[in-house]
């Protein structure tokens, strides 16, 4: 037992070793998954909340997904419709839903540090689904099976990380995972979209696609996150494409058998071309979806687990 966390807030606080036992579940889970019959209730009896703040498609289905397949109940929260919009605060709702004794909580939150806050208010696991520009452990660890499944193994590979990093928490749970896991990360985008403690970080950082590609295993592309933005980081989204957007003539820069990733949601023509997105030789983009349901399994499972233990029930 490795992974002895009460939640999964982000990936600073977890062991390699923590890491390697959520993705070893996550992949005899992927097995799983592709069978006819796919009965594990080893979420029976537990209730699932999942409350999203901000929108999101593909992790908040993953999530509901996950918790069926392992047998809990599992509640979608409208936030757009509840009492938020009526001015109660995040701490009141969270206590409001803690009554009513969840097991585990998903949360996703604009404001980095929402989910931390969350957490030590209610009595039941926190599962952090993406906080403001800080953490998105889970989005991390499905990129991270991806990728050790694409390539045989998750150390000495060096990985692109492109685009808008600064405003990005896939980025940043990315770039940890991948550190301590021994790998070496560059990041490759514009100065204006480089965070600003990005010396500290220990990563390489290029500002041109050619060289920042050169002799990569792994190309993570990002979105262009302009709901974040307040004008002025880019010139134009076609400049922006021409320098930074992913495109064939890009990619010849990487290993001939690196592989290309995106978390979805893609701007096709922005940050990459429709053509290599859809490339099923290169583009493990689907991969990462099927990964993602998987890997969210893996932690509820586990963080269960973490549970009853606490408690005095051996599972
Ligand atoms: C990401 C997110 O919400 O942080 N998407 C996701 O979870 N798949 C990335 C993004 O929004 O660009």
């Amino acid at each position: 037992m490795s992974f002895t966390s009460q939640h999964l807030l982000g990936i600073e606080p977890l062991r390699p070793e923590a890491i390697t036992e959520i993705l070893d579940l996550a992949n005899a889970y992927v097995e799983q998954n592709r069978k006819a019959v796919r009965l594990d209730p080893s979420l029976a009896g537990l209730t699932q909340i999942n409350m999203f703040f901000e929108n999101s498609t593909r992790t908040q289905a993953s999530f509901e997904l996950a918790g069926k397949r392992l047998g809990a109940v599992v509640m979608n929260m409208a936030m757009q419709a509840s009492s938020i919009k009526k001015g109660e605060t995040l701490i009141d709702t969270a206590l409001t839903l803690n009554a009513m004794h969840p097991d585990l909580l998903v949360v996703r939150h604009p404001q980095s540090g929402a989910v931390d806050l969350l957490a030590q208010k209610v009595n039941c696991a926190v599962l952090n689904a993406g906080d403001g520009r800080h953490e998105h452990p889970t989005q991390a660890l499905l990129d991270a099976l991806t990728i050790m499944r694409a390539k045989g193994r998750l150390h000495r590979l060096n990985i692109a990380i492109c685009g808008d990093i600064v405003h990005s928490r896939v980025a940043r749970s990315n770039l940890i995972l991948l550190g301590k896991m021994e790998n070496r990360v560059r990041l490759v985008g514009p100065a204006t979209l480089m965070p600003p403690d990005v010396a500290e970080l220990g990563v390489e950082v290029y500002h041109d696609m050619e060289e920042g590609l050169q002799d990569v295993d792994v190309v993570m592309m990002l979105r262009l996150q302009k709901e974040r933005m307040d004008g002025g980081f880019i010139p134009s989204e076609r400049e922006y494409y021409h320098r930074y957007g992913l495109d064939r003539a890009k990619l010849d820069f990487a290993k001939s058998d690196a592989i290309v990733m995106h978390p979805g949601p893609m701007n096709r023509g922005v940050e990459i071309d429709g053509e290599i997105a859809d490339d099923i030789n290169r583009s493990v983009i689907q991969e990462q979806v099927e990964m993602g349901v998987a890997v969210r399994m893996a932690a509820m499972h586990l963080l269960a687990r973490n549970m009853k233990n606490q408690r005095g029930v051996m599972v």
